[in-house]
């Protein structure tokens, strides 16, 4: 047999796992800028460790030649949702990434693991989905496959026990344990009902924390660029003005403060296009 050269094998694994990770993080981070609820909670990945590759490959019997094509899970991303609802959110986009621009996108869905719809016997639910994702190496481009775990905070701390227990007890879980972990799954179950529930109370109250920080984020900065064209008199009251709304509490006002700002701002811009020909700053 030849020599397994692990590093190399497993380079374009880890290039895989760090750009999925970041792709989803920005799509997360996109969603919270533009003051929106985002569907991503949090986003982790990791390359499966050479033990764990070569005991799965002695499990299920896989020979050396098919392991990148039979080991689905050598790159693996987990997402975490906040709600049920989410996951559809979020493997819906994953779908239309792979199916709208085909051809030219990066990534491709080869199966997808339902364990939502259909729970394991063991109670893990999760929403599964390998892909086929292109990266760029130094040998050329390299076709590899990846696993997408898509759960609830909820669900995550069901699999993260189980899974610890399973570590423990070596597929050999007591009976009175394995019983408590399926009460425990019904319990998930009925804890992300309850709070799909309250999501749109929760994504109201979300949406609207997040909108007053990239007001209050918007406005300061105004505030700061005023300051280095108007008058520092001016500046201060219009900064005290804020406070004093901030103060209140009242998103309205902030909105209506933020729009007259906006517009005291322009005018600014424009004077100082006018008498100093095109300011460096714009
Ligand atoms: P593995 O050999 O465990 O990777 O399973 P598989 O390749 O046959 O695929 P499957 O879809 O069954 O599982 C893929 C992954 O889902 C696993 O690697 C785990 O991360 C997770 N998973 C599947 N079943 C369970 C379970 O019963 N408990 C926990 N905690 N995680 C599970
Ligand atoms: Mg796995």
């Amino acid at each position: 047999m030849e020599i397994q050269l692990w590093r190399e094998i497993l380079s374009p694994y880890e290039q895989a796992v760090t750009e999925l990770v970041e792709k989803f993080q920005h799509l997360s981070l996109e969603h919270r800028e533009r003051g929106l609820y985002s569907p991503i909670e949090q986003v982790t990945g990791r390359v499966k460790s050479i033990t764990s590759i070569l005991e799965k490959m002695k499990r299920k019997n896989i020979p050396f030649e098919e392991m990148e094509e039979q080991v689905e899970d050598i790159a693996g991303i987990r997402i975490i949702c906040q709600f049920e609802e989410d996951i559809d959110t979020v493997a819906a986009i994953i779908r239309r990434v792979s199916d709208l621009i085909a051809g030219r996108s990066d990534m491709e869905i080869k199966c997808i693991k339902d364990y939502i719809a259909h729970q394991k016997e063991s109670g893990y639910r999760s929403y599964h989905l390998v892909i086929y994702y292109h990266v760029e190496t130094l040998n050329g481009p390299k076709k590899i496959q990846a696993e997408i775990q898509i759960r609830t905070m909820a669900m995550n701390f069901w699999a993260t026990i189980e899974h610890s227990l399973q570590y423990k007890y070596k597929t050999n879980i007591p009976p009175y344990v394995k019983e408590r972990l399926a009460n425990a799954a019904q319990a998930i179950i009925a804890l992300d009902g309850e709070m799909s529930s309250v999501r749109n109370e929760i994504m109201n109250a979300q949406n609207s924390s997040l909108m007053q920080r990239n007001l209050v984020m918007d406005i300061l900065q105004n505030i700061e660029n005023l300051y280095q064209k108007s008058n520092r008199r001016e500046v201060e009251k219009i900064q005290d003005e804020f406070y004093r709304i901030y103060a209140s509490n009242d998103l309205q006002q902030l909105k209506r403060f933020h729009q007259q700002l906006d517009i005291i701002a322009e005018g600014y811009c424009a004077q100082a296009v006018t008498s100093e020909g095109w300011d460096q700053n714009l």
